[in-house]
């Protein structure tokens, strides 16, 4: 009987004692998934931050090579101004998608967003034989975080003028409201994308780009490799503010990304 009892006491302290070492665990789970989405935020605001630094390298060098054009130096610091300014605001709202949620939305317009990712990419896309068509009315509003809607479409328009190096083609932007919110659609008549390919295009890190794209282009650009974040970004941003993001491919025809975004 005894016995019994002391086999009892033994098995319960041994629960408790496992009940305890699962409780540790399970704290270190939550701390090591909070270090890996800082880690993963942290990557990511590098990687804007070098979106809007390159442009600007470019510039800087032509306007030193130009020393007398004071327009163009005046150029220069207007966008220099302009980029840091996003890239600040950028290091706040990427680092607040490491905690749940995306941060403040507000109603705003989308086209002034599209027309920033332009302004800030300095880039003359007519150079590289890309028409770029903007189909977006002037009161079609969204319900977002400026900051981070602008750093998607600025890596889908990256991705898609790559994807026209170096024949050229289009890239078309348009958005329109249904009744769950904005819908809109980034497409481009470049390379495409493999059908094995398609379904690892938003994991983080996964890149094809292992080619110097400037090797491609006519701008003259630095050369870069590809480090497989900007779709990443995309999808944290868009799935952040509770919306989807999709593609549909072609390979040799073209790409169309589409994002929706609920209403308010
Ligand atoms: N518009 C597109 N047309 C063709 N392929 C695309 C397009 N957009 C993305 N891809 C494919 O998806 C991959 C991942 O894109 P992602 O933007 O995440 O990384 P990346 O462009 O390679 O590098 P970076 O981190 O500099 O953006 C690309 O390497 C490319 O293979
Ligand atoms: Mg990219």
């Amino acid at each position: 009987m005894t016995s019994i009892i002391a086999k009892r006491k033994a098995v319960h302290g041994q629960l408790v004692q496992q009940q305890r070492r699962n409780e540790a665990l399970e704290k270190d789970m939550v701390q090591l998934e909070a270090l890996a989405n800082l880690g993963s935020a942290t990557a990511m605001i590098a990687h804007e931050i070098n979106n809007l630094l390159t442009p600007l390298t470019n510039y800087a060098e032509l306007s030193l090579k130009h020393t007398d054009d004071r327009e163009l130096a005046e150029r220069t610091l207007r966008r220099t101004a302009k980029n840091c300014k996003q890239a600040g605001k950028v290091m706040e709202s990427i680092l607040s998608l490491a905690k749940a949620g995306c941060g403040e939305k507000i109603e705003a317009p989308l086209l002034p967003m599209i027309n920033a990712v332009f302004d800030c990419l300095c880039r003359d896309f007519t150079k590289d034989g890309i028409t770029v068509e903007v189909l977006v009315s002037a009161d079609l509003q969204v319900y977002a975080s400026p900051v981070q809607l602008q750093q998607a479409i600025m890596n889908l328009v990256l991705n898609a003028r790559e994807a026209m190096l170096p024949h050229g083609g289009k890239l078309t932007i348009a958005a329109q409201m249904d009744s769950n919110g904005a819908l809109i659609k980034i497409s481009d008549t470049g390379c495409g994308i493999e059908q094995s390919e398609m379904s690892r295009v938003f994991d983080t890190f996964f890149t094809t780009k292992h080619k110097k794209i400037a090797e491609q282009s006519t701008c003259g650009e630095h050369s870069r490799t590809g480090t497989g974040l900007g779709l990443a970004l995309c999808k944290k941003v868009i799935d952040a503010h509770g919306g989807t993001i999709t593609v549909e491919s072609h390979p040799g025809k073209g790409t169309t990304f589409t994002i929706s975004l609920p209403k308010k």
